[in-house]
């Protein structure tokens, strides 16, 4: 059976003590509100994490997650943070392929296809951004550039490391915009990103592959997204700021 996951990311938003009392309020509410087998994920900035990982140390319900890490093992990297310093903290998952970092950082295809390796290789459980611009959707080509997304920068691990990765789908016209992903283009989609995933590793790994869905995701749609059949769950940006929005959206189950 695969895992259903309600991550947020937090992208370049809260100061620390900001995002200390965010993370103690969501840890709080999770424990007192969710009995739903749902893992909870939080993403906040590099320089957070630390401090909220030592927060949720007594705590097994909430995850923490970072929204980067670097292609490279160590060394005269300038700036960069590794998946073993981040696995150290300890930190359990990464965002890859965000299309904020595809976009404005350059990041493409073989590149992540290296952080991947990265993160697999210090133990770290790799979110997989994927999704299409506007012009690619008008054009009705949206299929096919996901399946390129996820075959370039996924499709050379083995059947037991591609089991630890998770797949977000999120279309780039519907991330912060307010528009979401109408139930029947988020449930195609999903559908062809399992159907993609079976071909290459069939249907058992593709079965237990969690696909969560990200873009303008609030508490006022997400039941209706998380009913879908393969969509496993969520990745939040704007509603995981606030621990309201956020719980609630994970009790869309
Ligand atoms: P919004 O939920 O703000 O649209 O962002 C989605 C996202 O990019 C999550 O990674």
């Amino acid at each position: 059976m695969r895992k259903k996951i309600v991550a947020g990311n937090w992208k370049m938003n809260k100061d620390l003590a900001e995002g200390l009392k965010l993370a103690s309020e969501i840890v709080n509410m999770v424990k007192d509100e969710v009995t739903k087998d749902v893992t909870v994920i939080i993403t906040p900035p590099f320089i957070h994490l630390t401090s909220v990982s030592r927060l949720l140390a007594e705590n097994n319900q909430v995850l923490v997650a970072a929204q980067n890490c670097s292609e490279k093992e160590s060394g005269a990297f300038t700036g960069e943070v590794s998946a073993a310093m981040l696995r150290s903290i300890p930190v359990q998952a990464v965002i890859l392929g965000h299309s904020e970092r595809r976009q404005y950082f350059g990041e493409g295809d073989e590149l992540l296809a290296k952080k991947v390796d990265m993160a697999l290789g210090s133990d770290l459980m790799p979110i997989f951004c994927c999704g299409e611009p506007l012009e690619i959707r008008e054009k009705e080509t949206h299929a096919a550039y996901v399946s390129r997304q996820l075959k370039a920068s996924l499709f050379h691990l083995s059947e037991d490391e591609f089991a630890k990765v998770v797949i977000a789908y999120e279309p780039i016209w519907a991330i912060g915009t307010g528009k979401t992903a109408s139930p029947e283009q988020a449930q195609q989609m999903h559908l062809h990103i399992r159907n993609v995933i079976a071909d290459q590793y069939g249907k058992e790994v593709a079965s237990n592959t969690t696909i969560l869905y990200g873009g303008s995701c609030n508490p006022h749609n997400a039941q209706e997204l998380f009913a879908l059949d393969d969509v496993d769950g969520g990745l939040i940006g704007g509603a995981s700021l606030k621990s309201r929005d956020f719980l609630d959206i994970i009790k869309s189950f």
